[in-house]
């Protein structure tokens, strides 16, 4: 069979169940060795258990995969340097991060509290930003020695951070946040042989179950469209060689579809060679939005 990861190294975080999980298993069926990290947190965070990255590790090798554990918390930065250095130190190098892991603490900002708004942007957005700073180090030091680089980085951000979701300020802030690093990564990598692109996935783990309910539900002899092993294939030609020239690039994955989107773009203009009064904006307020196509409901300006 025809692996298109063979011999790479690869790191997913959060992989004791859920996407993370999915994303291990097919990267090392696709010929990588794994890291599979996981904390082992409940949903909302607190918590730790080793047992999913076990099984997520057992069965990878029971499939004659290859994956060591990993239960450090990606969001310190110790956890993370930890992280890479136990894939470079395990298997001589790192080829692919998966930044995966992902908590929610949903709640209208007047009921959010200040540890909600810590702990979710720590551990989104810190913890896809700590070990993208170790393996950014790691991938250079190898570059400036000479070697030829093939890294590759993928971060989960969410349809929530890209279009906006009530309920969701701390978890839709720190998604657009991964995005927005995700382009800017991506220029700073260039240089040294490495992409950086991010994924937003929909499927059916216990961080949605609730919120997809009975639509999400697998269907005895039809395609299983929320199933969460939909989301790995994208990101393991994320994490190829086959996509070497993709970079800086934001995806949004579920089922059958991967769509790329683009970000925030010019989409209506007031001009003039003098300062606009306030008065003077409020009375052109419908040139301004003239083209503006209200994509995200239910704002739908005029
Ligand atoms: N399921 C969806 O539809 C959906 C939609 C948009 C984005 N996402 C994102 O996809 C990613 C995976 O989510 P999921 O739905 O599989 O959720 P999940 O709860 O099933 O899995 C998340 C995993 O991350 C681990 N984790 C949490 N904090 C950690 C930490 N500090 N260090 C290491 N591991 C930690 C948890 O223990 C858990 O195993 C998340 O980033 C999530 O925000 C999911």
């Amino acid at each position: 069979m025809n692996m298109i990861l063979e011999g790479k190294v690869a790191l997913v975080t959060g992989a004791g169940r859920g996407i993370g999980r999915e994303e291990a298993l097919l990267l090392a069926s696709e010929g990588a060795k794994v890291i599979v990290n996981d904390v082992g947190a409940n949903r909302e965070g607190t918590g730790a258990d080793v047992h999913p990255a076990q099984q997520t590790v057992e069965d990878i090798k029971a499939a004659g995969g290859e994956a060591d554990l990993n239960p450090d918390d990606v969001s310190s930065w110790t956890g993370a340097e930890n992280l890479v250095k136990q894939a470079v130190d395990t298997w001589g190098q790192l080829d692919i991060l998966v930044n995966n892991a992902g908590i929610l603490r949903d709640k209208m900002s007047f009921n959010m509290d200040e540890s909600d708004w810590d702990d979710v942007i720590r551990v989104h957005l810190k913890g896809h930003f700590a070990p993208s700073h170790f393996a950014a180090i790691h991938w250079r030091n190898r570059s400036k020695g000479g070697e030829s680089v093939s890294g590759r980085i993928i971060n989960t951000a969410s349809e929530a951070g890209l279009f906006g979701n009530a309920g969701q300020a701390n978890y839709g802030a720190a998604k657009a946040g991964i995005a927005a690093m995700t382009i800017i990564l991506g220029r700073e990598l260039e240089r040294y042989g490495v992409t950086v692109n991010a994924i937003s996935p929909r499927a059916r783990t216990r961080m949605t179950e609730d919120l997809f309910g009975e639509m999400a539900k697998a269907q005895e002899g039809k395609f299983d469209a929320f199933g969460p092993e939909n989301v790995a294939p994208l990101v393991a030609f994320l994490a190829s060689d086959e996509a070497s020239d993709v970079s800086g690039q934001n995806f949004v994955v579920f089922g059958g579809s991967v769509w790329v989107v683009e970000g925030w773009k010019p989409a209506g203009e007031l001009k003039r060679d003098s300062r606009w009064t306030p008065k003077e904006l409020a009375d052109n307020k419908s040139t301004l939005f003239k083209n503006h196509s209200s994509g995200v409901p239910p704002f739908g300006f005029f």
